[in-house]
């Protein structure tokens, strides 16, 4: 049985009423200041309406410049695009948690968001230093903070109305289930490394049953070869319905109930991440069964990126 509806433009509701997340998002972890620009407009003008920022990819003005003009170019409203960014480790006191979503904001030329993100669950010293070493180059955390404190900080900007959802990004079921429980605004999303090496499957259990969003990032295995994009199950499947193997691996997530992040850096790479249809039940049945099992980010154990663009 193929799936009838339209995975390009498949929105997910969120929780709380907090409005609709597109299935199909952009990522802005882009090194270069001015392939952000052009592949930030590549990506709304390939039909893109779903774009993940971060205060930690030190780009957001330059996401926000071609947003702005992309917007205004391509006639698209702002209430047609859901942005998210994230608060960055450093940033974890509940007294620095505004002034750095206001700043998000300001740099990224908008109003409000549709949904702000815990960036990982480990706090670093408060300050400007968004990577804090001792003289051993080890990481320094901040003891005094706890994630709750943090979610509270995070909740009142939902009270106070610039912000429509929060959520979490690189945490674990045991890290998630506290705050959970404790949440007054329980968590939207969680965003978190998924694909067939890394299906998370009891974690999407647990999202589905709570009306949480999982929104995968990595959904083509960060790129690397050997790797997801040459897997013999995914090329063969690839072959068979005529599609590439990353639009292959971006159908998959989609139709097994997830939101997804990819990079695309060109135009051609943009129309051809976004141009997804529906995989037969027996093509989601075969990628099911992978055994290879892998994760490719540490950034869930230590709170340290996998890799950290250097804006020019
Ligand atoms: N929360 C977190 O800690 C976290 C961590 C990582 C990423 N993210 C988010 O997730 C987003 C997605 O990043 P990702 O690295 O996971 O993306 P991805 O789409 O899994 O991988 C991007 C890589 O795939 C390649 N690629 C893209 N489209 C392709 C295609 N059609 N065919 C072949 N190769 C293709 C790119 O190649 P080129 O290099 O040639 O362009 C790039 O190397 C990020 O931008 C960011 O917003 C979040």
């Amino acid at each position: 049985m193929i799936e009838s509806s339209d995975l390009r433009m498949k929105r997910i509701p969120l929780s709380h009423g907090a409005g609709h997340m597109p299935a199909l998002g952009f990522g802005t972890l882009i090194p270069d200041a001015a392939v952000t620009i052009t592949a930030t407009r590549d990506a709304l003008e390939a039909g893109f309406r779903h774009f993940d920022c971060a205060e930690r990819y030190g780009n957001e003005r330059e996401v926000g410049k071609a947003l702005q003009a992309g917007l205004a170019a391509f006639g698209i409203a702002r209430e047609d695009i859901f942005v998210t960014t994230k608060l960055w480790n450093s940033n974890h006191r509940p007294e620095r948690v505004e002034p750095a979503f206001e700043a998000s904001l300001q740099r990224l030329r908008l109003a409000y968001l549709d949904l702000y993100l815990i960036h990982t669950p480990f706090a670093f010293q408060p300050g400007d230093e968004q990577d804090p070493r001792d003289q051993n180059g080890n990481v320094l955390y901040d003891r005094e903070v706890t994630l709750l404190d943090t979610w509270k900080a995070m909740e009142s900007l939902v009270d106070h109305g610039k912000c429509r959802a929060i959520g979490l990004s690189d945490i674990t079921l045991d890290g998630l289930k506290p705050i959970y429980e404790s949440a007054r605004i329980k968590p939207a999303v969680v965003q978190v490394e998924s694909h067939p090496y890394l299906p998370e499957t009891e974690l999407l259990e647990f999202c589905k049953e709570k009306g949480i969003v999982l929104l995968a990032f990595a959904p083509l295995g960060h790129g690397m070869k050997p790797g997801l994009l040459e897997d013999p199950v995914i090329s063969a499947v690839a072959a068979r319905v005529g599609k590439t193997p990353a639009q292959v691996l971006l159908a998959w997530a989609v139709q097994r109930g997830t939101a997804l992040l990819t990079t695309p850096r060109t135009a051609a790479r943009a129309r051809e991440n976004f141009d997804i249809s529906a995989l037969p039940a027996e093509a989601l049945d075969e990628i099911n069964k992978i055994q290879t099992r892998q994760r490719l980010n540490p950034v869930v154990s230590t709170g340290v990126p996998g890799f950290i663009p250097q804006v020019k």
